[in-house]
């Protein structure tokens, strides 16, 4: 059987908007390619001490973080230049202590929906390429508007972190597995049993909960102090 020279014309036109299909496939998977290409953050090790270099506005801060996901806890230690120390405590339940260890006695127990950060916390994060930072050659992701993470692309150890208020860690030392004890984990007596004060010091909650605080922000993305 002869085919009709409209046949013709449509097993052409079918052909060729075949092609133009197949290439479009090709197109978008050698995208796809590209994008899975993107370097991804290096998940936290499920413990680590980290001393790290805050300047809040040009305020010197050291932080002495103390990440431990097994044990669902996540302590910030912060020195204040020739102040006070502030002992910030993160339960994975939800539960935070704020408090000093002097005699002011000051204690402000925070009760938050969400808990520490998750190891792969920073999962999703948006690619921004590579920028010089502190001294080290870093790959630069940002996420949900609120930090920008700083990774050295060598030892692919977190160099810098840049909160959108302004707030930046500089991360001075990173020891994976350190761990502390158990003992120093404990919130003391007056958080417990009403003979704390309660202080609404603008520092002091300039410096509420810092990683549930990022969590939360994450989660819901409404929570505006860091
Ligand atoms: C601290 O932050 C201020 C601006 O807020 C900036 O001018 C200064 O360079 C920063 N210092 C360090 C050591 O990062
Ligand atoms: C969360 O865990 C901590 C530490 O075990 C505990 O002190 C606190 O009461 C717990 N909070 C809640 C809401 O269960």
């Amino acid at each position: 059987m002869r085919k009709s020279a409209r046949e013709k014309r449509e097993i052409e036109a079918m052909a060729s908007k075949a092609k133009f299909f197949l290439i479009l496939s090709l197109l978008s998977v050698s995208v796809r390619h590209s994008i899975s290409e993107d370097p991804v953050p290096t998940p936290w090790p499920l413990q680590f001490h980290s001393v790290l270099l805050m300047n809040y506005s040009g305020i010197p801060q050291i932080i002495n973080l103390w990440y431990d996901w097994p044990n669902g806890r996540n302590f910030n230690i912060i020195q204040h230049q020739l102040g006070n120390v502030l002992y910030d405590l993160e339960w994975n339940n939800g539960t935070s202590f704020f408090y000093t260890l002097d005699s002011t006695k000051t204690c402000s127990p925070a009760q938050l929906e969400v808990g520490i950060l998750r190891p792969n916390w920073l999962d999703g994060a948006k690619y921004l390429g590579q920028r010089h930072v502190d001294g080290f050659l870093c790959n630069v992701w940002e996420k949900v508007d609120f930090i920008w993470y700083y990774e050295d692309v060598e030892t692919k150890r977190p160099v810098h972190w840049l909160f959108y208020t302004g707030r930046q860690a500089h991360v001075m030392t990173f020891e994976v597995g350190a761990v502390l004890e158990d003992e120093k984990w404990q919130a003391p007596v007056y958080c417990f049993d009403g003979t704390g004060t309660t202080v609404n010091d603008v520092a002091l909650h300039q410096n509420l909960p810092l990683m549930t605080g990022v969590n939360n922000r994450l989660l819901h993305q409404n929570y505006p102090a860091i």
